[in-house]
């Protein structure tokens, strides 16, 4: 199913504010999209658009080429996730997932062979008597999971269904997502603020800031791509480091400092892992070592300079101390510019 929002806007009843702003995107039939962004930034709003539950206070939007603006959620046959898994406890594994179908009328035989199919499917047949007090969080969402499927939806949605359970749970949980949808090919929106769980498992990622996506693209062109600001420093972890123009002009080519001015450049971002270390001096900048983190094969090091400036840098060997006055340097090519309203520039000939 692919899902078109035209223009949409959003303003709850009752509220002066404009949540949603002349929102337009296409979710391909058969993908995975995830809606990324910060808390109140909209993501659950577009979600309950998408399904239904809610109607826009303007613009169109469509699954399919239908128009399904003013349908309810059942006629748009959406399933839904949730974050607590909303299942009805005094039901049995089995009848939560086969209880949509109940609704639906269709057959006890049919409709216990389909439940058995998706509790296969989501690897909860060994469960299937158990209430749902008597499964840990991971297998409940299974469950949760089994039954929005079960009635065939249109589209899969689901809101930050994974933030209850633990760290190394929500890991393996984000790869059956994903399993599952490539396996049924079912039309998934999936909702989260965790940003390795969007680009883990995403074929897009829709970054939401305020009501206005601020790009919409692959996991992997967000990040070597950033259109602007805000996305450069949502997306990586740690996230990128800024300096101003002024701060660095000294240790970039004049050539390229005269590029940068005339293009209203303000901003500069560098990511910890571009960064490597320069003779004393020689790089973009040097400073003291306040910091040395050194988890597994991790290693993030803090590096003050002289204006105060507290610089990340992750994946570099580590020949120094805390105290130590270091240089760092990087590619110019891995160097981000942003204008004064943060939009990125791309310089052409920056080598
Ligand atoms: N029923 C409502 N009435 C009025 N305003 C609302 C209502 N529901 C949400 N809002 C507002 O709309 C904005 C977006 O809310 P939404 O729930 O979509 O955010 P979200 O991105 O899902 O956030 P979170 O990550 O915290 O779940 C927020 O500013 C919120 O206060
Ligand atoms: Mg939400």
């Amino acid at each position: 199913m692919e899902v078109q929002f035209n223009d949409v806007s959003m303003t709850y009843d009752g509220s002066s504010r404009t949540v949603l702003n002349d929102m337009s995107f296409t979710i391909e039939d058969h993908s995975l999209v995830s809606i990324l962004g910060p808390s109140g930034c909209g993501k659950s709003t577009t979600l309950m658009l998408i399904s239904g539950l809610l109607f826009p206070s303007g613009g169109k939007i469509t699954f399919n080429d239908r128009d399904v603006t003013r349908l309810d959620a059942v006629s748009r046959k959406v399933g839904m996730v949730f974050q607590n898994y909303a299942l009805y406890p005094h039901l049995s594994v089995i009848d939560n997932i086969a209880f949509p179908l109940k609704m639906a009328k269709v057959s006890k035989k049919e409709r216990m062979e389909t439940a058995r199919e998706f509790a296969d499917l989501v690897q909860i047949s060994d469960h299937l008597n158990k209430k749902p007090n008597q499964l840990s969080g991971g297998q409940q969402q299974r469950v949760a999971i089994a039954r929005a499927l079960a009635k065939k939806p249109s589209i899969l949605l689901m809101d930050e269904p994974l933030s209850n359970l633990d760290a190394k749970l929500r890991t393996v949980m984000r790869e059956e997502i994903r399993r599952i949808q490539q396996q049924t090919g079912v039309t998934t929106v999936f909702v989260t603020h965790d940003q390795a769980e969007a680009l883990s498992i995403s074929d897009k990622v829709m970054v939401l800031d305020q009501g206005v996506i601020q790009q919409s693209s692959t996991p992997m062109d967000l990040y070597e791509n950033p259109q602007n600001l805000f996305v450069a420093k949502f997306l990586g972890s740690p996230s990128i480091n800024t300096f101003s123009l002024d701060q660095i002009a000294d240790a970039l080519p004049e050539r390229l400092v005269a590029q940068l001015k005339k293009k209203d450049v303000e901003t500069i971002g560098i990511r910890p892992e571009s960064l490597t270390q320069t003779e004393p001096g020689a790089g973009l900048f040097t400073g003291e070592v306040t910091h040395i983190e050194i988890v597994g094969k991790e290693r993030t090091v803090k590096v003050k300079t002289a204006d105060g400036t507290e610089v990340i840098i992750a994946d570099i060997p580590v020949v120094f101390d805390v105290g130590d006055q270091v240089s760092f340097g990087s590619k110019p090519a891995s160097l981000f510019y942003f204008d004064s309203e943060g939009i990125r520039m791309v310089i052409s000939d920056a080598e």
